[in-house]
Order: C-alpha cells, then sequence, then structure tokens
C-alpha cells in the first residue's frame, strides 16, 4: 500500500481542510494481561498488522497527514513501529523479499507521525488536551485505538464532509442494544434532513440503561474544533474521576454545534477480548492470501464444534 499521498491531494481535489489527527495510545491494556504487560495493546497483532497500523492506514486513507499518538509507557514500540528499520530493511533487501520490505516500509510511509506522552493518566479528555500545541488553532480528527473500523468503510471521510459542510465538531454515532449502552458516551440528537446527520442536543458518559437519552452510542471517530481545547480546560473530572471528552463535547453542543454521523457499517472493538478475536477472524476471512484456506478450516472446525468433536477436529487442523 505505502500512502504516501492522501486521495484529497492527488485527484486534483483541494485539500481537506482537517489534516492533523490525534491517537491516543496511552491505555494500560489491562483486560490484556498478560499479553499487555510488556507490550502496547495498541501493538497487539490482527491478523498480521498491529490493531494500531489500522488506525493510522484510515486516518490516511481519509487524508490526514499528520498524526501524533499520544502515549504512556511502552511508547518505544509503538514508535519503532512507524519508523524505518535499518538492519531488517537491509536484510530483506539483500535477500530481493520485495513485499516483505514493503510491509516493513509501509507503517513509515502512511503519514508524517509524532509521539507525545500524557505522562499522569487523567482520561480521554486529558490526552486530547496534551495535543492542544500540535494541533494548534485548526480543526482536526480523534481516532480510538480500541475502535477498529473495517479498511472497507468511509466513516472518517464522511465525517469530515459533514464538517466541510456545517462547521463546528463532528461525532461517529452507532446504535447499539439498550443492554450495551453504559459502555459508551451516549447522545441525545435531533433529526436533520439528511439520513445518517443528527444534530448532536446532549451528551452523558456511559450512562446506565435508564438515564440514557437514546440509543446512540459515541463510538471511537471525533472531528473537533480547536474550541474544544478551551473547553477541557475547564472540564472537571468527570466519570471515573477521569476528565472526560464526553463532557466537553456536551458543552460544545449546547455553546455551538456538534453533528452526528450515524454509521451502520463494520466496527470492531479491539479493547475487548472477545471481540478481539472476532475482528481477526473476519478480517483473516476477508484476505485474499489467507481467506480461502482460513474458510475452509473455518468451516470445518464450526461443523466439528456442532458435532459434538471439536477435539478431533482442530488438532490436526491447527
Ligand atoms: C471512550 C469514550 C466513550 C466512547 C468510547 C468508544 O470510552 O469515553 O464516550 O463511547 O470510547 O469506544 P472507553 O471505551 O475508552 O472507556
Amino acid at each position: 500500500m505505502g500512502r504516501m499521498t492522501s486521495p484529497h491531494s492527488s485527484a486534483g481535489t483541494p485539500a481537506r481542510a482537517v489534516r492533523k489527527a490525534v491517537v491516543p495510545a496511552a491505555g494500560l491494556g489491562t483486560r490484556f494481561l498478560p499479553a499487555t504487560k510488556a507490550t502496547p495493546k495498541e501493538m497487539l497483532p490482527v491478523v498480521d498488522k498491529p490493531a494500531i497500523q489500522y488506525v493510522v492506514e484510515e486516518a490516511a486513507a481519509a487524508g490526514l497527514d499528520d498524526i501524533l499518538m499520544v502515549t504512556g509507557r511502552h511508547k518505544r514500540a509503538i514508535e519503532d513501529h512507524f519508523d524505518s528499520a535499518f538492519e531488517l530493511e537491509q536484510a530483506l533487501a539483500a535477500k530481493g523479499d520485495a513485499v516483505r520490505l514493503d510491509a516493513v516500509r509501509d507503517p513509515a510511509r502512511l503519514a508524517g507521525i509524532h509521539h507525545i506522552r500524557q505522562g499522569e493518566p487523567l482520561g480521554l479528555g486529558h490526552a486530547v488536551l496534551c495535543a492542544r500545541r500540535h494541533v494548534g488553532d485548526q480543526p482536526f480528527a480523534v481516532l480510538l485505538g480500541d475502535d477498529l473500523i473495517d479498511p472497507r468503510e468511509t466513516l472518517l471521510s464522511r465525517m469530515l464532509d459533514v464538517r466541510d459542510r456545517h462547521g463546528g465538531s463532528v461525532i461517529a454515532l452507532m446504535k447499539v442494544a439498550p443492554e450495551q449502552i453504559h459502555l459508551y458516551g451516549c447522545a441525545a440528537v435531533e433529526t436533520t434532513g439528511e439520513d445518517d446527520v443528527v444534530r448532536v442536543t446532549g451528551l452523558v458518559e456511559k450512562p446506565s440503561r435508564r438515564d440514557a437519552p437514546s440509543s446512540y452510542a459515541v463510538i471511537g471517530r471525533y472531528v473537533l474544533e480547536p474550541a474544544v481545547f478551551d473547553t477541557l480546560e475547564r472540564t472537571p473530572p468527570g466519570r471515573g474521576g477521569e476528565i472526560q471528552l464526553t463532557d466537553a463535547l456536551r458543552e460544545l453542543a449546547t455553546s455551538g454545534t456538534v453533528h452526528g454521523v450515524v454509521f451502520d457499517g463494520l466496527r470492531y472493538d479491539t479493547g475487548d477480548k472477545a471481540d478481539y478475536l472476532r475482528t481477526v477472524v473476519r478480517l483473516a476471512c476477508d484476505r485474499d492470501d489467507l481467506g480461502p484456506e482460513f474458510v475452509a478450516w473455518l468451516k470445518e472446525f464450526v461443523a466439528a464444534l456442532d458435532g459434538g468433536t471439536v477435539g478431533e477436529h482442530s488438532r490436526p487442523a491447527a
């Protein structure tokens, strides 16, 4: 792949007003211990790429060419992944292994990647605030690493289009079942003339099912106006004692404009163990190189599960 040029600057279309993306990557990854004891959770492989690479590819595909990672501990692995790897590249070049050489070089070619440390784990709102100096007085995107949007979807581009037309900030929303809403920020909304665009009138972080104003969950994609920084500076710690981005957005929704793009495509939560496994299986099935053989095995495996003979079938095929 190696997208050096964004789709928006190569086809004669004017470059977007939004060029920068912020990727908070400072979480402790406690749900994946012990795998995340010495490795950042963002570096866990989804098939053969770390989860965070999908997120950076998504930003680059939407025309964002400047990405700031807000990291905490274990910064090195993320930094190294998006850097060149001289010895490895030399070795692969000497072998004439062009495919693997590209795979090694691709992450560093996706965009200009920068890193900053959050220092104290004071919450998502605080992580975004750490990006203030780098972002400056411009609108910017925020992509959360635990939310993986299928590479065939164009959610972020759609959000950038909505921001170009309406200004203000834009968040991504997805309808979820009532018993799931406590896991997300939840938006009160009004319809607009467009099917997949709503106006956000209120927001609450991880409400109980009873207190949820709707079934619209905030998923981890945001296009924010720089005014969010001043709002975040004033935002007191909220749920969990953390400075919540949702709380700052609630204020922006009342003092300014926040739209929601309603997404009904493929999204995976790689921060959850069972969802992580589903993500790997789904994306592996879709791969031209791995898919056919893996799908054949999977069908056999599921049939064996149904027949109660999983042990017999899984061992030789594994
Ligand atoms: C964060 C946000 C939440 C949002 C979610 C999406 O929560 O605070 O509003 O709905 O991401 O994944 P987290 O899952 O990091 O606790």
